[in-house]
């Protein structure tokens, strides 16, 4: 989704800021633009689709510009094209304007401002705080910037230069993330710490309502009521961020290759084997409040909600405590009667998706205990939980979900041990969970080494125009997500069922040109997956199964088997999955689909 990056210093600018576009590539986005000042002259260029397109633009440049501000956009107010693309800029083109969010109540403006003699080029919401910052500045940028705020309801982070204000940034955060990078006399804004990796390693993340003033001596960081404050500078291991593909094609393929180490970076430090137990800092905070908790809710979007279900089935097996899961988007705009006695576990790779902030901040309001697990430190949802777990696996480029999904798991598994020691699961029960766990890296090394075996099968699938994934219990999500990764990357069409419901509606689907995917591993439900099985090869139907290895009644049934290790049934998501990635990624290959960006979609979804 939209991205920011913006420096003012002494280096020449342009070469910083496409570099940090070409960081927030991964993030998604349908055009891009900058604006540079120099001899206090405003310098644009945009440009419609890639970023290598605005390259193209400037390789005739000379601009030798310090300044300067830059964006990639992921349309929500009028198609993507290069009068849309920001920065945009009032009528005397001495405003540029980059924004992420949404202003809700741009028509509004919009027309008080035309009746004022402003003229508007773009259908973007974006252009109203462009005219904004015009018609309030007189000569002092900072409090323009302020004036204009007052007005504009709705979320954003937004970054404002003026050609007659000389090397000053302003930068406010509104829903919408921006963080500050501290250099030797440069500083930079971006909206993911990502773009900033390769120029420092001291950042600032803003909360919400906070507005920083960047020149190339100094910044400093204010509320909206004009004080200035004293925020805490985050030094961000940069080696984290390398955007190298180490030698893979695509980001998604290394990122299903990292998993062994994902994984144990998730547990490592976390356990507490002589006591059969977990031991999680980040919850320390709260654990009076938790060992007493009731109920918990767990909200998310896309992967991370399949991760949440999957959550709901492991705490329910592992805790006293009632669990629901709900996507963020429509939590936040339910009538749920929640108290101090509910605990909310947001879950987010990104931590910066807005349902899933919005619906924290509404359990927030009605006095409930916010939790996270996020993999993006230092991010929004950390700043407003009460405590909270990181997922430690280094940023996740490719858009489709893959590592980061896996280690939430294991987390919520670690999340729950806690809770449920206190709750009366025995220390046997508690031992047997971490030696599994433990197991996990290892049982992941060896479903990769049969990643040849997993590609022969996926193109002998990849002719296929639709499939349904079922399984039942821990496997439900299981089957949901691995439909996911496949439409997502491939743009195949794939839906994800729970087995129990093949009877009520898509069996009617199934023909010999309509294949399931099977997640048939050991488990309490595994004769019913198989009769499941047998029900779609009466009516023609292929089937590819994701079993354990020697598992013979799925071999007898199903026309394929991808066979995995064996694990605990709680577990055992984690290792189906596997298999699950690495099929959708071979088939969307085969097909030159842009695996690391789908069209349409985004990385980190920062509107509603
Ligand atoms: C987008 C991404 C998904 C991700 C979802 C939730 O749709 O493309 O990969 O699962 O957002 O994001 P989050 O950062 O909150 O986990």
């Amino acid at each position: 989704m939209c991205g920011i990056i913006c420096y003012t210093g002494k280096k020449k600018v342009i070469p910083i800021l496409m570099d940090g576009l070409k960081r927030l590539e991964y993030r998604g986005y349908d055009s891009a633009g900058l604006a540079v000042v120099e001899n206090g002259k405003t310098f644009m260029v945009k440009s419609k689709g890639k970023v290598s397109s605005l390259e193209a633009k400037l390789s005739d440049s000379s601009s030798e510009a310090t300044f300067g501000i830059a964006h990639t956009r992921w349309a929500t107010h009028g198609k993507p094209s290069e009068i849309n693309a920001h920065p945009q800029f009032g009528c005397n083109n001495k405003v540029s304007v980059v924004h992420n969010g949404i202003i809700e109540n741009y028509l509004e403006i919009k027309e008080e401002l035309i009746e004022k003699g402003h003229e508007f080029t773009s259908d973007t919401d974006t252009e109203v705080i462009a005219h904004l910052i015009e018609q309030n500045f007189n000569g002092d940028l900072e409090r323009a910037v302020l004036k204009s705020i007052e007005k504009l309801d709705g979320a954003f982070g937004i970054a404002a230069i003026h050609s007659d204000v000389d090397h000053k940034i302003v930068v406010v955060k509104r829903g919408s993330p921006i963080i500050i990078g501290i250099g030797e006399n440069e500083y930079f804004a971006a909206s993911d710490s990502t773009a900033l990796a390769p120029y420092t390693n001291q950042m600032i993340y803003l909360s919400d309502d906070e507005m920083a003033v960047l020149n190339s001596t100094e910044y400093y960081i204010k509320n909206l009521s004009n004080e200035v404050l004293k925020k805490k500078v985050e030094f961000v291991d940069s080696d984290i961020y390398t955007n190298d593909k180490k030698g893979f094609e695509h980001f998604m393929l290394k990122e299903i290759f990292e998993q062994p180490e994902t994984i144990e970076n998730a547990f490592r430090g976390r356990i507490i084997e002589s006591e059969g137990v977990s031991k999680l800092g980040g919850l320390e905070p709260v654990i009076d409040r938790l060992k007493n908790m009731k109920k918990l809710i767990i909200i998310s979007c896309g992967t991370s909600y399949y991760s949440g279900l999957i959550g709901r089935y492991i705490f329910e097996e592992l805790t006293e405590l009632n669990v629901e899961t709900e996507v963020a988007s429509e939590f936040r705009y339910r009538k749920l009667k929640l108290d101090k006695n509910v605990a909310v576990l947001a879950i987010s790779q990104s931590g910066e998706t807005a349902d899933t902030l919005a619906a924290l901040k509404e359990a927030k309001r009605k006095g409930a205990l916010l939790l996270g697990i996020v993999n993006g430190v230092g991010t929004s949802i950390p700043q407003l939980t009460d405590a909270g777990v990181y997922n430690h696996a280094g940023p996740e480029i490719g858009v489709a979900s893959t590592k980061i999904y896996t280690s939430q798991l294991v987390i919520l598994t670690l999340i729950a041990l806690l809770i449920g020691r206190y709750q009366g699961m025995s220390f046997t029960e508690g031992k047997e969970i971490i030696n599994a766990i433990k197991k996990l890296p290892d049982q992941i090394r060896e479903i990769l080494s049969n990643a040849k075996m997993i590609k022969e099968i996926a193109l002998k699938y990849s002719v296929y125009n639709d499939f349904l994934y079922i399984g039942r219990l821990f496997n439900f999500p299981t089957a949901m997500e691995g439909a996911l990764k496949l439409k997502e990357i491939s743009y195949i069409h794939a839906e994800g069922y729970a087995a129990g419901e093949m009877k009520h509606g898509p069996i009617s689907l199934i023909d010999e040109n309509f294949p399931t995917v099977a997640i048939a591993t050991d488990d309490l439900v595994l004769e019913k997956i198989l009769s499941n099985m047998e029900e779609i090869k009466a009516r023609d139907g292929k089937i590819l199964a994701i079993t354990n290895e020697g598992e013979k009644k799925v071999k007898k049934i199903a026309d394929d088997i991808i066979a995995v290790p064996r694990t605990l049934p709680l577990l055992q998501p984690i290792l189906n999955v596997i298999p699950l990635q690495l099929f959708a990624y071979y088939i969307a290959d085969e097909k030159g689909c842009n695996i690391d960006k789908p069209r349409n979609l985004a990385k980190s979804v920062t509107v509603e």
